[in-house]
C-alpha cells in the first residue's frame, strides 16, 4: 500500500513538473526568439525584422544584472561595453542585428534588444543557447573468459549529454549491462567529459558489432566477442601436423634401422627356418607405429571437431 501512495505521488509530482515546464516554454516561446550558437563560433541576434526604417538608436544588453552590451544611437555617444563583451559584438543598425563572435558558455541566456523609432520604441527579447559538439567518443575493449568490458568516452561538449549504447545485432539485456559511468565538467571551460563502462556477456552471441554515441558524435565500430577457438583451431592444427611429420619421420627412421639391422643379422650367418620366423617377427614388430599414428590423428580430429 504505501508503495502505491509514493508511486502515486511520484507520478503526480512528475505531472506537475512536466505541465510546469510545458507552460514556461509557452510563455517563453510566445515573444522569446531562440538562437543556437556554438562555443568559439559567432552568432547574428536578430533584433527585428522591419528594416524599411531606420531606428534612431538600438542596443543589445543582458538583465540580471544589467549589461550593456552594445549599440547605436544616431546623436547620442553610448557607453562602453561590458568587459565580459569587449572587442566581441558588432551592432549593425541598418539591418537591425548584432553580431556575437567567440562565443562562450558565459553568453548564454536572455537578451534583450531595444530599437526606438522616431513615432515608438521596441523591444525584443533573444534567448542565446550555446551548445559545444561532443569529441568522437574513444572505445577501449578488453575481452576476458567470455565476457567483454567495453569503455566509451568522449570530451568537451555542452550541454550535458549521456552515453548512447549501440549493439548490433540487438542483445538481450539480461546479458550486458553499464557497470561504470560518469560525467564531470572541465573546472576551466565549464564543458562536459563523460564515460561509460559495460559488460557484455559473449555466451550467446558469437559476434558483436558495438558503437557509442555522445550528443551526435559517433564512434568507431568495433568488433567484439570474436570466437577465441579460431585461433585455438589454428594452433591445434599446427601442432598435429608438426606431430604428424614427427611420427612419419620416426617411422621411417626406425624402420630402416631395423633394415640395417635386418642386413647385419644376414650377414652375420643366420640361415634356415629360424631366420624367416625372426623376420616374421619383425613384420610384426613395425606395424605398433603406424596404429599409433593413426591413433593419434583421430584424436587430433576429435579435438578439431569439439
Ligand atoms: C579590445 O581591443 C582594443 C583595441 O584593439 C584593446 O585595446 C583592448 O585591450 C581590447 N579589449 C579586450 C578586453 O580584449
Ligand atoms: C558541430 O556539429 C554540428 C552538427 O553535427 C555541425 O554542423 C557543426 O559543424 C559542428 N561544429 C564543429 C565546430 O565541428
Ligand atoms: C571464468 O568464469 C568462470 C565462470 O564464470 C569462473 O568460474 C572462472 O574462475 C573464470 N576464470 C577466470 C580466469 O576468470
Ligand atoms: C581519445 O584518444 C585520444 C588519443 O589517444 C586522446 O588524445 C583523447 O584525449 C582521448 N579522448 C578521451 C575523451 O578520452
Ligand atoms: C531475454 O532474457 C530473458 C532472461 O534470460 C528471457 O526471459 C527473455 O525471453 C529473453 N528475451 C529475448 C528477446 O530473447
Ligand atoms: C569507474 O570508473 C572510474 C573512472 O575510470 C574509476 O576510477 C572507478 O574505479 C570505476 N569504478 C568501478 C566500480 O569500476
Ligand atoms: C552468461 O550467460 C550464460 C547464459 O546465457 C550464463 O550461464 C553465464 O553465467 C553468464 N556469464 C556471466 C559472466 O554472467
Ligand atoms: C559487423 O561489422 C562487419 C564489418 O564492418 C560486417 O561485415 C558485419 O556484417 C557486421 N555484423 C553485423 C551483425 O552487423
Amino acid at each position: 500500500m504505501t508503495v502505491d501512495y509514493r508511486m502515486c505521488a511520484r507520478r503526480l509530482l512528475r505531472r506537475c513538473v512536466i505541465l510546469f515546464l510545458v507552460s514556461v516554454q509557452f510563455i517563453q516561446s510566445k515573444d522569446v526568439t531562440m538562437v543556437i550558437g556554438e562555443v568559439g563560433g559567432a552568432v547574428t541576434l536578430p533584433c527585428t525584422s522591419d528594416i524599411q526604417r531606420l531606428p534612431n538608436h538600438l542596443y543589445v544588453q543582458r538583465p540580471d544584472p544589467n549589461k550593456f552590451i552594445n549599440g547605436y544611437h544616431k546623436t547620442r555617444d553610448l557607453p562602453s561595453p561590458h568587459p565580459e563583451y569587449a572587442n566581441r559584438t558588432q551592432v549593425d543598425h541598418t539591418q537591425g542585428t548584432m553580431r556575437l563572435w567567440n562565443i562562450r558558455l558565459s553568453d548564454e541566456g536572455l537578451y534583450e534588444c531595444h530599437i526606438g523609432y522616431p513615432t515608438k520604441n521596441n523591444q525584443k527579447n533573444i534567448q542565446l543557447r550555446v551548445t559545444a559538439n561532443y569529441s568522437i567518443p574513444n572505445v577501449t575493449v578488453a575481452c576476458d573468459n567470455g565476457s567483454c568490458l567495453v569503455t566509451c568516452s568522449s570530451d568537451n561538449g555542452y550541454p550535458r549529454r549521456d552515453v548512447e549504447w549501440s549493439l548490433n545485432p540487438p542483445l538481450n539485456q539480461s546479458h550486458w549491462g553499464v557497470v561504470n559511468s560518469s560525467g564531470g565538467t572541465d573546472p576551466v571551460s565549464m564543458l562536459f567529459s563523460v564515460f561509460s563502462s559495460i559488460s557484455i556477456n559473449c555466451s550467446s552471441e558469437p559476434r558483436l558489432n558495438l558503437s557509442c554515441a555522445v550528443g551526435g558524435a559517433l564512434s568507431q565500430e568495433h568488433t567484439v566477442c570474436r570466437h577465441p577457438d579460431i585461433s585455438v583451431i589454428s594452433v591445434i592444427s599446427a601442432v598435429s601436423v608438426i606431430a604428424a611429420v614427427l611420427l612419419c619421420f620416426l617411422v621411417l627412421v626406425s624402420s630402416s634401422k631395423k633394415k640395417k639391422a635386418q642386413t647385419a643379422r644376414g650377414n652375420q650367418g643366420g640361415k634356415g627356418p629360424a631366420s624367416s620366423e625372426d623376420s616374421k617377427k619383425r613384420n610384426r614388430n613395425r606395424v605398433p607405429p603406424l596404429i599409433l599414428l593413426v591413433d593419434t590423428h583421430q584424436i587430433i580430429l576429435e579435438t578439431l571437431v569439439n
